[in-house]
């Protein structure tokens, strides 16, 4: 999937792309099965629309928040148009190859693109054909749609009557991980890729920036809180993603290809000359084995790394068991479901760990020089996982550049733009050649 970003004059082009899930598994907080948290109805956004409430034109200075929420969602934010992507081309076609009839009226399509959601909570106003609307991430707005435009109405009042806690950056991540990765209700595995949907990847920094802001930033006045919501996102992905690999190896569809590195089986074939794969060899697995999808968790790892050194070791060796088991070509579900899902609960506890560390300008830095350091290994494990080493490096340069200034500022910019190129066309991939950029990245940040 291909995002054009244009930032502060620089274009970005990001390759995006992936999939992901969860595992009702003992103790591990997983995502929620969405149809136990609905307290109130859904009104649809119609009901924040008027100019004096979400709908303004220009920000208003007056308030608190800018009351043109409506105003961006509507014309700037692709979740407006979810569902009527449902009946462009693409999406017939996946709906033929799938056999699930109309895509817009196929609940295995709109569980993602729309407020999909049981009958007796839509109130009368309520339109499918709205797409990914306020109440998807915000929650149902009956219970306080009245009440929170009431002069100093605490914002925690309105989560008590069923506003979802977007402020929280792990409630944050999850909500957008339900779609941007899967839960055990709805999915998008390798069938449906291959059928024509985009792969699913994410960031929450970089997928944050992309979004069109209908909020202030920097938000709560703290200026390195992109930087958490990274690691936070990071560690609420990895999470997911661990719980919903031990959901399908338990599942109906195994192996699950969208669980492996896609480009083990999609890169273009060379000369054994010219072939830097076989030059790196087929560490831990027998040669020509589809390895683990490892790409959630090779960047995470730095900075569980730079935060407790002492989860690393546990964390590593799990994850260590878990490849060897994976990158079997028939590898033993029961226990692959098992191992995944004590990685989880380790992920579950970095979480919080993650989100509770203070982070600053030389925190940033050095996540960033370990991060560039790293680029040798990092690059040979593939597509995806330098994919993240880029939106990861993307992200950490934006808090670092607006709020420490680096001389070097543009250079660096270049020298991480310089990643993204590596990742135009996935199937060409080039670890080799995305190493020499990681070590341009690593010689301009410093090591
Ligand atoms: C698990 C949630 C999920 C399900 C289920 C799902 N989608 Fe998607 N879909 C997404 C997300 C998220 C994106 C955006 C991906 C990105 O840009 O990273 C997307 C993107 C797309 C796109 C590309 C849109 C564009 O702007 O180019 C099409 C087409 C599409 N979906 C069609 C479908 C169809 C048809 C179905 C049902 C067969 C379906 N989707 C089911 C989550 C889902
Ligand atoms: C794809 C998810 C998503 C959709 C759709 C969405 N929002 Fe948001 N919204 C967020 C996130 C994330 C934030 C920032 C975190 C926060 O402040 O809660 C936010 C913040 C806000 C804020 C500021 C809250 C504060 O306390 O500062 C308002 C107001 C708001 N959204 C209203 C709306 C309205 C109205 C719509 C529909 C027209 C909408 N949102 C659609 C995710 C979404
Ligand atoms: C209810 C499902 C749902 C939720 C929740 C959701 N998204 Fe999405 N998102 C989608 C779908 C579907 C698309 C594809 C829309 C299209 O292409 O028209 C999408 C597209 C996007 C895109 C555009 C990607 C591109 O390729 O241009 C960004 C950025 C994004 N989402 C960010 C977020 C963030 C950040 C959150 C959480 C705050 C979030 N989304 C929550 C379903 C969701
Ligand atoms: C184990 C090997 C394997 C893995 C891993 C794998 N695929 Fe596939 N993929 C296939 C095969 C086989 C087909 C069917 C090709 C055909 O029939 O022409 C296919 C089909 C596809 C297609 C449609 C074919 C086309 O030319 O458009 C896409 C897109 C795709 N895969 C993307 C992915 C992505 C993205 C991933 C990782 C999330 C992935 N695949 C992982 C083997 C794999």
């Amino acid at each position: 999937m291909r995002m054009a970003l244009v930032a502060a004059g620089w274009l970005v082009l990001a390759m995006l792309a992936s999939s992901y899930a969860q595992t009702p598994t003992s103790g591990v907080r997983g995502l929620y099965s969405e149809k136990n948290v609905a307290t109130g109805k859904y009104n649809g956004p119609g009901g924040c629309a008027a100019s004096s409430c979400h709908g303004s034109v220009q920000p208003k200075t007056t308030t608190r928040i800018f009351q043109n929420e409506y105003t961006i969602w509507i014309a700037q934010d692709k979740h407006a148009r979810a569902f009527s992507v449902l009946q462009n081309e693409v999406s017939q076609r996946i709906g033929a190859i799938l056999n699930t009839g109309a895509p817009a009226k196929s609940p295995k399509c709109l569980a993602c693109h729309a407020l999909y959601v049981p009958p007796e909570q839509q109130a009368e106003t309520f339109e499918l054909a709205d797409g990914v609307s306020c109440e998807n991430c915000h929650g149902p707005a009956s219970g306080w749609l009245g009440p929170h435009t009431t002069k100093d109405w605490p914002h925690e009042k309105s989560v008590q009557l069923g506003m979802y806690d977007t402020r929280n950056l792990e409630n944050r991540s999850a909500k957008c991980l339900t779609c941007h990765l899967g839960t055990a209700e709805k999915f998008v595995g390798h069938e449906m890729i291959a059928a024509g949907h985009p792969d699913l990847t994410f960031e929450l920094g970089l997928f944050t920036l992309v979004m069109p802001a209908h909020w202030k930033m920097p938000e709560q006045g703290n200026p390195w809180r992109q930087v958490q919501a990274w690691g936070v996102g990071q560690a609420v992905q990895l999470r997911e993603s661990l719980n919903r690999l031990a959901r399908r190896a338990n599942g109906p569809v195994w192996p699950e290809y969208a669980e492996l590195d896609c480009f083990a089986c999609h890169h273009s074939l060379t000369r054994p000359e010219d072939s830097w794969r076989e030059k790196r060899g087929y560490a831990g697995r027998r040669p020509g084995n589809p390895p683990w999808n490892e790409s959630r968790v090779v960047v995470f790892r730095d900075l569980v790394q730079e935060i407790s050194p002492d989860t690393a070791k546990q964390f590593d060796d799990e994850i260590a068991q878990l490849a060897r088991l994976m990158n079997d070509l028939n590898g033993k579900r029961e226990q692959i479901g098992a191992s995944a899902t004590r990685a989880s609960a380790l992920a579950d506890a970095l979480v919080k760990q993650v989100d509770a560390q203070g982070y600053d300008s030389a925190m940033t830095l050095r996540l960033m020089r370990r991060i560039a350091r790293d680029g040798a290994a990092i690059s040979v494990e593939d597509e995806r996982t330098a994919e993240q080493a880029a939106m990861t490096l993307d992200s950490l340069f934006r808090a670092y550049n607006l709020n420490a200034k680096p001389a070097n500022g543009g250079e660096l910019r270049a020298a991480i733009d310089g990643l993204f190129a590596q990742l135009q066309d996935p199937s060409a991939y080039s670890a080799p050649r995305f190493a020499a950029q990681m070590q341009k990245v690593s010689e301009v940040v410093g090591r």
